[in-house]
């Protein structure tokens, strides 16, 4: 196994230092960081992080190999500066079985590039109607602990109730996709004022806002965990402050592209800007950025949802809704929440890492790089900046909404377990 040097890196944007990467582990960190016949890695003004950890990644296998697989999504990722991703169950077949979620687990340790911890559907094929099969799914190989039929919400509230009572028996978590189905039938974007003016039909806030209420109320009620996926409006952040001074066991994600686009994009009809929950108004944006900042949102999550031309490159109404996210999800963060002074990199560390791995339940990730950690970790250029090239990334797909942006920070170097998985901006795999 190939041991490292990094020299001269400011871990978690402290002062610079060196580390030794050993055997899968940070072995050292300071002035004597070194061994012979390491490989060098030049650190200087790069920042260490510890490996980004995404909840909410879509990689499409199997089924829609076309737009996404393990594999490519593992590379996106490990290029983003992840070293773990969860995988949301709306594959083709539903991960709604013991037998799916073990191999989407074991496309992601034959890809090696990151942890693929795979997320069990919560309904047998997300049709919100039976339970899954939640125990086989958390006793198999996997070990699945997040549940979700994320792309639809659990509208039953006896559902999801019962879900919540089936998961707290082994400390699991549901991941709700918040949506009123009655109140976003044949929605294409924000209801507001854009949505009026383009003769789209509209997506309304309440639509989320009443799910997370009555979610978080059961989730209190039951004493179980609930995870709110892409929080998208002001009205949601209220509703999460509420629960959490209630005491109840509610955590949060938003997206990179709710911390930084509005729906004003849909004006041009280009469906790159076509996801869901949709884009909203600078004031929601506003109010998302300070709740990440304040920690009533807990986590960043991608949402990373590719997919092909065809099922992308249509009319507004036709197309998919998603957006391309990990390779670019630090760097919106940097420009976003870091460079305006509002997170700063323990913030950063902790809104990307630290915390979506304890939600998550990786152990292994999550770890600041110090002596005797796991040494999953990712090397940032923060002074570089990056112009958004679809024809660069590593999936198929290109429905990247960032094409031509100039964003801050580079991902230099990830390192899974020791190994380098990227190194000078490349994949190693
Ligand atoms: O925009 C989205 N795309 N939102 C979802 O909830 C699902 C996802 C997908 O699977 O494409
Ligand atoms: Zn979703």
């Amino acid at each position: 196994m190939t041991a490292y040097v990094v020299r001269g890196a400011r871990v978690v944007g402290g002062e610079p230092t060196d580390l030794l990467i050993r055997d899968g582990v940070v072995e050292a960190v300071g002035p004597d960081a070194d061994v012979a016949g390491a490989t060098r890695v030049d650190a200087d003004g790069l920042v260490a992080l510890p490996g980004l950890v995404d909840l909410h990644t879509h990689l499409r296998e199997p089924g829609r190999e076309d737009a996404e697989t393990v594999e490519s999504g593992s590379r996106a990722a490990a290029l983003g500066g992840y070293t773990a991703v969860c995988a949301m169950a709306n594959t083709d077949p539903v991960a709604d079985t013991a037998g799916v979620v073990e191999q989407v687990y074991r496309l992601g340790q034959a890809a090696g590039l990151v942890d693929v911890q795979p997320i069990g559907a919560v309904t047998v094929g997300l049709a919100g109607e039976r339970m899954a099969e939640l125990g086989a799914m958390a006793d198999s190989a996997a070990r699945v602990r997040i549940f979700s039929d994320d792309g639809h919400c659990v509208a039953d509230p006896r559902m999801m109730r019962r879900a919540l009572e089936y998961v707290k028996a082994f400390d699991g978590v549901v991941a709700q996709h918040a949506e009123e189905p009655r109140l976003t039938v044949g929605a294409q974007m924000h209801e507001g004022e854009w949505s009026a003016r383009l003769g789209l039909t509209g997506w309304p806030a309440v639509a989320e806002e009443a799910i997370i209420a009555r979610d978080a109320l059961l989730a209190g009620h039951v004493g179980a965990r609930l995870h709110i996926c892409h929080v998208s409006t002001a009205g949601s952040v209220e509703i999460l402050r509420w629960a959490k001074s209630k005491g109840f066991r509610v955590t949060a994600e938003v997206t990179p592209h709710h911390l930084l686009l509005t729906d004003e994009l849909a004006a041009g009809y280009d469906p790159v800007f076509k996801v869901n929950p949709p884009l909203r108004t600078d004031e929601d944006v506003a109010a998302l950025r300070a709740a990440l900042a304040e920690g009533v949102i807990d986590v960043v999550a991608t949402d990373h949802a590719p997919h092909t031309t065809e099922d992308k490159e249509c009319e507004w109404p036709y197309a998919r809704p998603g957006m391309l996210g990990l390779q670019t999800a630090l760097p919106v963060v940097l420009d976003t929440m870091l460079e305006p002074g509002l997170l700063d990199w323990d913030t950063v560390a902790e809104r990307m890492s630290r915390r979506p791995a304890r939600i998550a339940g990786l152990t292994d990730h999550g770890h600041d790089p110090a002596p005797g950690a796991p040494a999953n970790l990712t090397l940032v250029d923060p002074a570089a900046r990056i112009t958004v090239d679809p024809a660069d990334l590593a999936s198929p797909s290109r429905n990247t909404p960032y094409a031509g942006r100039t964003l801050p920070g580079r991902i230099v170097a990830t390192f899974l377990r020791g190994e380098a998985t990227v190194l000078d901006g490349k994949a190693q795999k």
